[in-house]
C-alpha cells in the first residue's frame, strides 16, 4: 500500500492540550494550555470592537473576490502604524511594508521561506526555551537553527549568556527575539537590556526577526512597540511578524502581517516582490475576514478607542491574575518561590514547575499546562484561585 511507510508523529505540544482538556471529565478543571484570552466567565470572548466592525462589513462588503499576494492595503497601511508608530519616519520614507498573512506563525513561516531562498546560508537563532513552532517552521524551511540562552537553571533571564552567545554568532545570521510577553516564559528585556542587544546585533550584523505576538499584553499597545521601534530606527533592516491573534482576538480568522523594514523604498520593493512570489506558493492571497476587521477597526477612531480600551481591560485583567495568584500561594509559603509570577508579562508565566509537577498537576487535579511548566495565566478562572493555589502546594511538597 502507498501509505505503508508513514508512521504517526507526537501531537502538538500545545494544540494537543485543547483535546486533553476537552476530555477530561472532572468538573473543576483549569485551562492554563493553549495561549488564549478567557474573561471572568471562562469564555474567550469576540471583542465588542470586533463585534461592530463585523456588522459594518456584513452591511458594506460587496465582494469576496481575492485580494492581492500582499493582501488588504489599508490594513497594511495600519498595521504598519500600528507596530511603527504613525510618525514612524520608515513610513515616510516608504522604506517599510506590511504583507499580510493567516496569522503571525504564518509570518513566520514566509519569513523562514524568505531567508532559505532569497538569504541562502544564514542560520537563524532562537532563545532558549522558546515558542516551539519556531523551531520547527525554521527547520521545514531548510533553516538551519541554532539558540541562544534567555532563561537560566535557576528561572531567571540570564541576558549575559544571551549577549555571549550572540556575540559569537556568524556575521549576516538573522536573530529572533520576542518583542515583548515572552512565549513561553513572560520574561522581558528592560529598556536597557535591549540597548545591549542592539549593540551586538549591530556588532555581529545580524538580521533581527522580531516576533511581535502580544502586543497590548505587556506594557500598553505603545510601550510593547518600544523595542521594535528601536531596532526598526537604529538598523537599516528589520523582519516584523505582527499577530493580531490576541489583541484582536481573531484567533481563528488568521490575522497577522510580515513587516519588512528596508534601507530605502528601492529596496522594499525588491523584497516585498519576493515575498509575493513566496507567498504565492504557500496560500496564494491570505484570508480576508480578519484582516478587513482590523481594518474596519484602526480606521475609524470611535472603533479603535473602543478596542484599545478592550485590549487594556485584558491587560489589566491578567495583571490582576498574577498577583491574585500570589496572594492565594501565600498561606501554603510559596509567594517567594513563585514570586516571578509577578515579575513575568502577558499571557504566559514559566512556572519552574517541572515536567513531572506538570503531570501531577493535570493527573491529581485537572490542571493543564504545557510540559515545560508554562501557564497561561490568562486562562486562570478568578473565583478559584485557592483551589488552584492547593493544587500547586500539593505537588510542590
Ligand atoms: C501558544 O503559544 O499557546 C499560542 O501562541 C497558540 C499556538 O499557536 O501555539
Amino acid at each position: 500500500m502507498h501509505f505503508d511507510a508513514i508512521g504517526r508523529v507526537p501531537g502538538d505540544p500545545i494544540l494537543g492540550l485543547i483535546e486533553a482538556y476537552g476530555a477530561d471529565p472532572r468538573p473543576g478543571k483549569f485551562d492554563l494550555g493553549v495561549g488564549v484570552y478567557k474573561d471572568a466567565q471562562g469564555l474567550t470572548p469576540i471583542l465588542e470592537s470586533v463585534k461592530q466592525a463585523e456588522q459594518r462589513l456584513v452591511d458594506r462588503q460587496a465582494t469576496k473576490t481575492y485580494i492581492g499576494g500582499h493582501g488588504d492595503a489599508q490594513f497594511g497601511r495600519l498595521i504598519n502604524e500600528l507596530v511603527l508608530g504613525a510618525d514612524s519616519p520608515l513610513i515616510a520614507e516608504n522604506r517599510a511594508g506590511a504583507t499580510q498573512t493567516p496569522g503571525g506563525t504564518g509570518a513566520l513561516r514566509l519569513s523562514a521561506d524568505f531567508i532559505a531562498q532569497c538569504l541562502p546560508g544564514r542560520g537563524v537563532w532562537l532563545s532558549n526555551p522558546t515558542w516551539p513552532i519556531h523551531e520547527t517552521i525554521f527547520a521545514t524551511a531548510g533553516v538551519k537553527v541554532s539558540q541562544y540562552p534567555y532563561v537560566g537553571a535557576d528561572n531567571r533571564l540570564d541576558i549575559e549568556a544571551m549577549l555571549a552567545t550572540l556575540d559569537q554568532a556568524p556575521k549576516g545570521d538573522v536573530v529572533v527575539l520576542h518583542a515583548c510577553c515572552h512565549n513561553p516564559t513572560g520574561f522581558d528585556l528592560s529598556h536597557d537590556q535591549w540597548r545591549q542587544v542592539l549593540e551586538v546585533v549591530r556588532k555581529r550584523d545580524l538580521l533581527p526577526l522580531i516576533d511581535f505576538a502580544y502586543q497590548g499584553f505587556g506594557e500598553g499597545l505603545e510601550q510593547d512597540a518600544w523595542a521594535v521601534r528601536l531596532f526598526a530606527q537604529a538598523l537599516p533592516e528589520v523582519l516584523v511578524s505582527s499577530s493580531c491573534s490576541k489583541n484582536f482576538g481573531l484567533y481563528c480568522d488568521r490575522t497577522g502581517a510580515l513587516i519588512i523594514c528596508a534601507g530605502d523604498a528601492g529596496k522594499l520593493l525588491d523584497v516585498r516582490s519576493q515575498l509575493a512570489n513566496l507567498a504565492r506558493n504557500l496560500w496564494s492571497t491570505p484570508p480576508d475576514h480578519g484582516a478587513a476587521v482590523v481594518a474596519t477597526i484602526l480606521g475609524d477612531a470611535q472603533l479603535k478607542r473602543l478596542w484599545a480600551d478592550e485590549v487594556q481591560a485584558m491587560r489589566l485583567r491578567i495583571a490582576q491574575l498574577r498577583s491574585g495568584l500570589l496572594d492565594a500561594l501565600e498561606p501554603h509559603g510559596l509567594r517567594e518561590r513563585f514570586a516571578h509570577i509577578g515579575v513575568q508579562r502577558g499571557m504566559f508565566s514559566y512556572t519552574g514547575l517541572t515536567p513531572e509537577q506538570v503531570r501531577q498537576l493535570r493527573e491529581r487535579h485537572s490542571v493543564y499546562m504545557v510540559g515545560t511548566g508554562r501557564a497561561n495565566v490568562a486562562g486562570i478562572d478568578a473565583t478559584r484561585l485557592d483551589r488552584l493555589a492547593e493544587a500547586i502546594a500539593d505537588v510542590c511538597r
